[in-house]
């Protein structure tokens, strides 16, 4: 067990926010650089299939300029794979990508895909790419990642985070049970999708999780710990600017 559980950043939304205007503002490498600051140990990035936050230049503005490993989340296509090759990150997340969904839905179905996914690891690990994949907390899953090759997997915890009460309660044992097996045969633990102040606790404490990966709820946040210092400012600028000065 490590003293020290790793975070990752998700900056996706940041982008996200930078696309409605379609302009630069407010720009996900700026967002990282203060993650760096604040802490983080690894900023991760989606480039999706459609681009609807991150672009492909994002991702390259993230590598040159962030001085801590970069995560690639990405499907297991042949156009992203060769991107990630090219790019060279620390590491890639292969999740399951579906068009029409809001956000990462589910993990992937390791086994129903074990021949695309052993090519898509074998192709980015040659590229000194470390592989992880997002998969559902479920044994065979697992047997299925280590099968295809992968070092890593990334547990999924949207539905952990989704429920309440005693479903939440047994969605979080199915979950350590997963990490203990994960860690049972030889893969390295991570987890992430869905966590916040009230959730991320129950996940770090599982001795076997390595890393977190949290987005969404941080970006969100930043809004109320940080709109009412905009704010200020706007307003002092606005009285300095009538005042003459
Ligand atoms: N891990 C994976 C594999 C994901 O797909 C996502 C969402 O992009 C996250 C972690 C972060 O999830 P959230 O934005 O809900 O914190």
């Amino acid at each position: 067990m490590t003293d020290r559980v790793r975070l990752g950043v998700n900056i996706d939304h940041v982008a996200t926010l930078r696309n409605a205007r379609g302009g630069d503002h407010p720009d996900p490498v700026r967002a990282a650089r203060i993650a760096r600051e604040a802490g983080a140990d690894q900023i991760t990035a989606h480039l999706r299939e459609d681009r609807r936050h991150v672009r492909d230049d994002d991702m390259w503005r993230l590598k040159e300029q962030i001085a801590l490993p970069l995560n690639f989340e990405m499907a297991a296509t042949e156009e992203m794979v060769a991107i990630a090759r090219r790019l060279a990150p620390h590491s890639a997340c292969l999740v399951p990508e579906r068009r029409e969904e809001r956000t990462t839905e589910g993990g992937l179905d390791v086994i129903a895909n074990r021949a695309l996914l052993t090519d898509a690891v074998a192709a980015l690990t040659e590229a000194g790419i470390r592989v992880a994949l997002f998969v559902e907390p479920d044994p065979a899953q697992l047997d299925a990642a280590r099968a295809v090759g992968a070092p890593v997997v990334e547990l999924h915890t949207g539905r952990y985070c989704d429920l309440s009460g005693e479903a939440r309660e047994e969605e979080l044992a199915r979950i350590a049970a997963a990490a203990r097996h994960a860690a049972a045969i030889g893969l390295a633990v991570h987890a992430g999708h869905g966590l916040g102040f009230d959730t991320v606790g129950p996940v770090v404490a599982l001795p076997e999780v390595e890393e977190v990966s949290i987005g969404h709820f941080m970006i969100g946040e930043a809004i109320f710990l940080g709109l009412g210092t905009v704010i200020r400012e706007m307003r002092r600028r606005i009285d300095n600017a009538r005042a003459g000065l």
